[in-house]
């Protein structure tokens, strides 16, 4: 579909919206907000507005929709899917300047935020208060609420704690002709209507632009343990995990960790770190509101490694070695990027098939001579696998990653999953979607589509094409 192209006098409408300071034309800022953490794509969009509050961005709609402006949404840049890249040029919409936390009601264990508030803000200013808001990605002191909603983001805690989409109670929204609408209401139930609000989580800024966030909170449990349990059988670690689960723990995280993972961490962060012929690390954490819970649970999680062959458990006792420990996981995304040319997978499936789809992904990468890097959220079943390229030839490596990649998410599906359980479709895994959706599935979610968004201006090109 042709978008209009923004010429001076819709630059200047568009700019003066957001007023002197908020709006960015020169080359170098274009680039960088055609950038995401996805690889090292770039598509330049023609003018970057940053608006301040919920009206601006409605008048902003309104005049894209009127003129056939694309217009995408970019939180802080931290996607790995290529969410928030603006494909067609256009309009690309930033939430930094609407980044005020507006309200934390200890009473309701509530919180209203503006999209642009970075999650950790929100989780420090929310824990000092006693209360929790548990979603934490990797990137968690860097991207914002408004992201995270845009692909129900994840993290470590999510095992004991659910994702995203289990705390936004209510959403503040910007449809495509300029409306601004309540999706919910600001309570715990509602069986009234259609979820819009649901609907709105991880739809990639697509269907509506999020302003305001109500989010559940919870009470802050302060009292964790975290163990780092080493294997020399990474099928081993993955078997593992299950188990933790069948002795009745409920850990609030669970985390896999390949050698080469933690190598890479290890090195490019300077961390003093001993390593044998271990190849997987499991990091368990579990926490609790009274310090005498902590043993029970780590005793038994103890006795589920030890009747998986673990080679050796190492215990955070101080904030120090937590933080060490911590920084290490955190950090293998950052680090795979700096390594190699990559492409990384947000594979999901049925927690006890971990072991074949890690199985599955190595056979693959062998067959089509790729190093992978593998790690993530082993509680949740949600591998996360980085395919490096290194000094694979740029041709074989173009001609055999989509094969590799569609093979792997194939495993995916044959073992209850599907192909993100985190990151989001975005731009690159519109093309693998069909293995997880019929054309009936595409049907409804292109009605969807248009029905919120009929000249089709939102974030165009993601997930699906029309
Ligand atoms: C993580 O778990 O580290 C994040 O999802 C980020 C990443 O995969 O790069
Ligand atoms: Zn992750």
């Amino acid at each position: 579909m042709g978008y209009t192209r923004i010429d001076k006098t819709m630059a200047d409408a568009l700019c003066q919206i957001v007023g002197e300071g908020n709006y960015k034309t020169d080359l170098e800022s274009l680039d960088l907000y055609g950038r995401d953490y996805t690889e090292d794509l770039c598509f330049t969009p023609e003018l970057v507005l940053l608006p301040s509050n919920t009206q601006m961005v409605s008048k902003i709609t309104r005049y894209c929709n009127e003129n056939l402006i694309a217009l995408t949404c970019r939180g802080a840049g931290t996607g790995l899917s290529g969410g928030c890249l603006p494909i067609e040029g256009g309009v690309v919409l930033g939430f930094e300047k609407m980044n005020r936390i507006l309200e934390i009601d200890t009473a309701n264990h509530q919180a209203i935020v503006e999209a642009g508030v970075i999650n950790e803000d929100l989780q420090n200013a929310v824990q000092a208060l006693g209360l929790f808001y548990p979603p934490d990605p990797a990137s968690k002191g860097s991207c914002t609420l408004g992201g995270n909603i845009a692909h129900s983001s994840g993290g470590p805690r999510c095992v004991k704690y659910g994702t995203t989409k289990d705390y936004v109670l209510n959403l503040e929204v910007v449809l495509a002709n300029g409306e601004i609408i309540q999706t919910g209401a600001n309570v715990l139930k509602n069986s009234t209507g259609y979820h819009l609000t649901q609907l709105m989580v991880g739809s990639e800024g697509t269907l509506g632009i999020v302003c305001k966030i109500t989010l559940k909170l919870i009470p802050y449990p302060p009292y964790r343990s975290l163990m780092l349990a080493s294997f020399n059988n990474a099928r081993e670690a993955c078997a593992t995990v299950p188990a933790i689960f069948a002795a009745g723990v409920q850990a609030s995280a669970i985390e896999f960790m390949d050698r080469k993972g933690v190598q890479l961490s290890t090195q490019k962060n300077n961390i003093a770190f001993e390593m044998g012929e271990e190849q997987a690390y499991l990091l368990i954490e579990v926490d609790a509101f009274n310090e005498g819970e902590l043993m029970p649970q780590c005793e038994k999680i103890y006795e589920a490694l030890e009747a998986h062959a673990v080679l050796n458990v190492l215990m955070a006792d101080d904030s120090e070695t937590k933080e060490k420990f911590w920084k290490i996981r955190r950090s293998i995304g950052e680090v795979v990027k700096q390594h190699s040319i990559y492409k990384e997978e947000d594979t999901v499936v049925t927690r006890s098939y971990l072991p074949d789809l890690y199985d599955g992904v190595s056979k693959i990468s062998e067959k089509y001579g790729f190093e992978t890097v593998c790690y993530g959220h082993a509680g949740d079943g949600n591998l996360h696998v980085n395919i490096l390229k290194n000094d694979l030839a740029d041709e074989l490596w173009e001609k055999v990653l989509p094969i590799a990649i569609r093979q792997i998410f194939d495993l995916c599906k044959k073992y209850g999953g599907t192909i993100s359980g985190e990151h989001g479709i975005g731009l690159v895994q519109k093309p693998y979607l069909d293995i997880v959706f019929s054309e009936a599935q595409f049907e409804i979610m292109r009605g969807i589509k248009r029905s919120f968004d009929p000249n089709l201006i939102l974030n165009p090109g993601k997930i699906f094409d029309m």
